[in-house]
Parts: structure tokens; sequence; C-alpha cells
């Protein structure tokens, strides 16, 4: 059963980092793979929970510039599966209405993959349901710096202030996430939205990513909603 929430006042932005795929697929005796390919279905399945329930922004977690240290056979099956994901997304980008965007270094994905992601955010573009924002390759350091790079190698009036130097992010133009929901019990942000979390409310939940549901999500929005959030305020 769903939570109840306040309709009216709902995160404007809601980030994800969906942990746990492989102690899920460990439950089950199966390989790594197995949690990866759950997880990509529990995700497609909550947005369009989401969409339909009029949430506006989502940023999930889905490779971090760290996950290259797992062995080759795993990072070419998600890999793999990225590719698998974005083309359903591409196949349904005008009837399902979701905006889909990603963040992260782009530079290291495969081109055919960078084609893909380039072709969905074009064919999503105009589409005004929920904003789903992919954060591959991404870590939060390395956008920070990626940003510093561009701005020293840009034009702008110095001193640069928050407001500008935020332009220089790949989430330009978005709001920050005021709700950060981490599954499978882990309480760090590793590398994600370092930036973006500075005043985000933040809440682990013990799931696995391949079991949240939709009720998981209005569990935590719940949660949020009974919270005061004083951004240093009094
Ligand atoms: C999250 O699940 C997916 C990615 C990081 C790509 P994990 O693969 O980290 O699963 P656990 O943490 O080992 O259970
Ligand atoms: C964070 O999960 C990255 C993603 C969910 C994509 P990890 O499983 O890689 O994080 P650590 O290693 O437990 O910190
Ligand atoms: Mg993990």
């Amino acid at each position: 059963m769903k939570e109840q929430i306040d309709k009216n006042n709902l995160p404007a932005h809601i980030s994800i980092i969906m942990d746990g795929n492989g102690r899920w697929a460990k439950r089950f005796m199966m390989k790594r793979s197995a949690g990866h390919r759950a997880g990509a279905t529990a995700l497609r399945r909550l947005t369009e929970r989401m969409n339909a329930d009029g949430f506006k922004m989502l940023t999930v977690y889905a490779f971090s510039t760290e996950n290259w240290k797992r062995d080759d056979e795993e990072v070419s099956y998600l890999m793999g599966l990225m590719h698998e994901y974005i083309q359903q997304y591409i196949n349904d980008a005008k009837k399902n209405n979701v905006k889909m965007t990603v963040i992260g270094d782009m530079s290291r994905l495969e081109p055919s993959l960078r084609v893909k992601i380039a072709q969905l955010r074009e064919m999503t573009a105009d589409n005004d349901g929920l904003h789903l924002c992919i954060a591959l390759n991404y870590g939060g350091r390395d956008e920070i710096l990626r940003a510093v790079n561009k701005a020293i190698a840009g034009e702008h009036s110095s001193p640069l202030q928050e407001t500008d130097f935020a332009k220089y992010l790949d989430t330009v133009g978005t709001p920050d996430p005021d709700l950060i929901i981490r599954t499978s019990g882990e309480m760090r942000l590793s590398n994600f939205l370092l930036w973006q979390a500075a005043y985000s409310e933040f809440i682990a939940m013990d799931v696995l990513w391949p079991d949240f549901k939709i009720e998981h999500l209005y569990k935590a929005v719940a949660q949020y909603q009974s919270r005061e959030r004083r951004f240093g305020g009094r």
C-alpha cells in the first residue's frame, strides 16, 4: 500500500543511488549480471509510475567513475544493458512522454553508445512528463573538475559566483535534488552529486535496488515531507 503523501508538496527533484544489485543476485545464487538486469527492470517500472503520478524529475546513479574498477565482464555487461535500455526508451520516446538526459563524462563511453544517448536526448527533448536523468560514468569530483577546466577556458566575469559556476556543471538548468535516496542500507554518497547535494535530504533504505517499488518511494517522500529543511537559517 502507498503511504499518504502531500501531492502539493512533492520534491521537485528526487535522486536515487541504485545500490544492491549484486547482493540481490547473490541471494538467489545468480550471477551479478542477473541483478543488474533486474535493477534495470525496477528502474523502468518506477519511472512509469512516477511519470503517471506527476513527479517532475528523477536522477539515478547508474555507473560511477569508480565502477570501471570492476572486472571486464561486469563492466561490459552493464554497458550492454545501458545500450538496450536506451534503445527501449528511443523506441517509446513519443508515446511515454518521459524526457531523458544523461550526465557524466561521455568521452570514455563507446562511440555507438554516445550516438544513442544523443539520439535519446533529441527525441525526448520536447516531452513534458517526468524528466529522467541518468548518471553514467558520473563522478561528483570529475564533474567539478571538468567544470573548473571549462570555466578556466571560457570567458566569464570574475570572481565566479556559485550560480555562474553551476552553469559549467553537467546538471546545468536543473534544480538541486531535494531528496537523495540510497538503497541497500549503505550510508554514503560514493561521489554522487557532490556540489548539488549541499542541502539535499538524505534517506538510506534497507531494500536492495531490484526490489525497489513505488511504495518505497512514497515511504521516502512521506519521511521527507515530515522533515524541516532549514538551509542554515533558523
Ligand atoms: C549497483 O549495484 C549497481 C552499480 C553500481 C552499477 P551493485 O553492483 O553495487 O550491487 P552491490 O552493492 O554489489 O550489492
Ligand atoms: C555507487 O554504488 C554507484 C552506483 C550506484 C552506480 P557502488 O556500489 O559503486 O558504491 P560503493 O563502492 O559501495 O561505495
Ligand atoms: Mg554497490
